[in-house]
């Protein structure tokens, strides 16, 4: 296969691995959509029924999704961030209550907290997989706590069997976010049906897609009922008392369309064969960097299989004499577009640090028996977490494998990788 070279790398003047660019997941070069999801798309469109109410499409997905996922319900939302939205608003939390949530991931975990009125608290990572810490987030547990919402990062499961234990022992719920991470498994059980709820992103750049759009999984009738009220407008659809709708609960419309849900159903279909290509374009980089000096490829804890919604390996500066920026660049030079490190620490952005959301108020931080300072976001707080999201200190990069990205593509990564990892350990 590919053979480690001493060849000049770009950034020293020479040629780079390829100039054609790699296929992107924001066009149809990189996504599977199509014949089939326009036959899906066009029997919405004959049958002049968009909305879930009045078609079928929805229904058949959310049908789908939970047969697939093994749980006995299945929600359907506008977008990942409903869909959290819509998990939280299923446990009738209290304003003030506590959420432990990791600080490296999308604002659409951390937004829907917010907005149901309770205060996301945040735990440090763990360095070789990047999921939540299950021993940091046991220490952030207060008497407020009541729910953690568990990350599966970059496809990477988080360790499912210490947030059940935890859970457990806390009484308290466990979300599964599963939007980076569609048909991972712990243990050989997919994510989001492993705690009480899971939620997915089906946005654009996901395993699979329908442009925006979100699920929520739950084996639970109660919840599975507090999902679907939450998803509509919290009212019992088809049942008038007296001649008025009963609103049971409280509800925002975050109903998908038929229109998605259509795209949805294709690609649900395709899912598994879309995260097998995934695994194999992984397996192959991995095998591919096995001898590479100072690279270690993406950690995977062996109760777990990802689906890699990113491939993200670690450089090691003290074998090659740089970090992950100058590594970074190096290999966007052979024309292998990354950059060092990944998303924000979430805490540290303004909002968090004024403690201040909505208007001049320091709702919900200082709501009812709540003092400002009971929750901590001071910087520093998650070291580990604040080292990934800091493009200038972070050893990891990510690079794509998704469907687009061939095994001839993934040869390119290995031998820009394999160029730049021995141009730097040997000058
Ligand atoms: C981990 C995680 N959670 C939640 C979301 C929110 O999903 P959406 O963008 O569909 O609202 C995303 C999307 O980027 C995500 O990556």
């Amino acid at each position: 296969m590919v053979v480690a070279t001493m060849e000049r790398p770009a950034i020293a003047g020479g040629t780079p691995v390829r100039t054609a660019p790699l296929a992107s997941i924001g066009d149809s070069s990189g996504r599977d959509v199509g014949d089939e999801e326009l036959a899906q798309l066009t029997e919405v469109i004959r049958s002049g029924a968009l909305n879930r109410n009045n078609g079928t499409k929805v229904q058949a997905l959310e049908a789908a999704w939970a047969e697939r996922h093994g749980v006995r319900f299945a929600t359907a939302a506008t977008s990942g961030t409903a869909a959290i939205h819509v998990a939280l608003g299923a446990l009738h939390l209290e304003p003030g209550d506590e959420v432990i949530t990791t600080p490296i991931t999308d604002w659409g975990t951390v937004g829907p907290i917010l907005a149901q009125n309770c205060v996301p608290v945040f735990a440090d990572i763990d360095p070789r997989t990047y999921c939540l810490d299950p021993e940091q987030a046991a220490a952030a547990i207060t008497p407020r706590t009541r729910a953690i919402i568990a990350v599966h990062l970059m496809g990477q499961p988080c360790n499912m069997d210490a947030f059940l234990d935890l859970s457990r022992r806390h009484n308290l719920y466990l979300i599964e976010d599963c939007a980076q991470a569609h048909f991972a498994t712990w243990r050989g059980q997919v994510v989001g049906s492993i705690g009480d709820i899971g939620c997915f992103s089906l946005q654009q750049s996901k395993v699979i897609t329908t442009g925006d759009g979100g699920m929520t999984t739950t084996d639970d009738p109660e919840l599975g009922m507090g999902l679907a009220f939450f998803q509509d407008k919290g009212w019992s659809r088809g049942r008038v008392i007296q001649g008025m709708r009963v609103y049971k609960r409280f509800g925002l419309n975050y109903r998908m369309t038929e229109l998605q849900g259509a795209v949805a159903l294709a690609q649900l279909a395709k899912g598994d064969r879309l995260a097998a290509h995934r695994r194999k374009i992984a397996a192959h980089i991995t095998a591919g960097i096995a001898d590479v000096p100072g690279v270690h490829p993406p950690y995977v804890a062996p109760q777990a299989v990802s689906s890699y919604w990113h491939y993200m390996p670690t450089i090691d500066p003290d074998v090659l004499g740089v970090g992950g920026a100058e590594f970074a660049k190096a290999l966007s030079a052979e024309g292998i577009g990354t950059g060092a490190g990944y998303a924000a620490a979430l805490y540290l952005q303004d909002m968090f640090q004024r403690k201040q959301v909505f208007g001049t108020s320091h709702f919900p931080f200082d709501y009812g028996d709540r003092n400002l300072d009971d929750v901590d976001y001071s910087p520093g707080l998650c070291p580990v977490s604040e080292k990934l999201a800091d493009s200038t200190r972070s050893n990891s990069m990510r690079l794509p494998c998704h469907e687009g990205i061939t095994e001839a593509d993934a040869d390119d990564m290995v031998k820009a990788i394999t160029k730049v990892a021995h141009y730097f350990a040997e000058r």
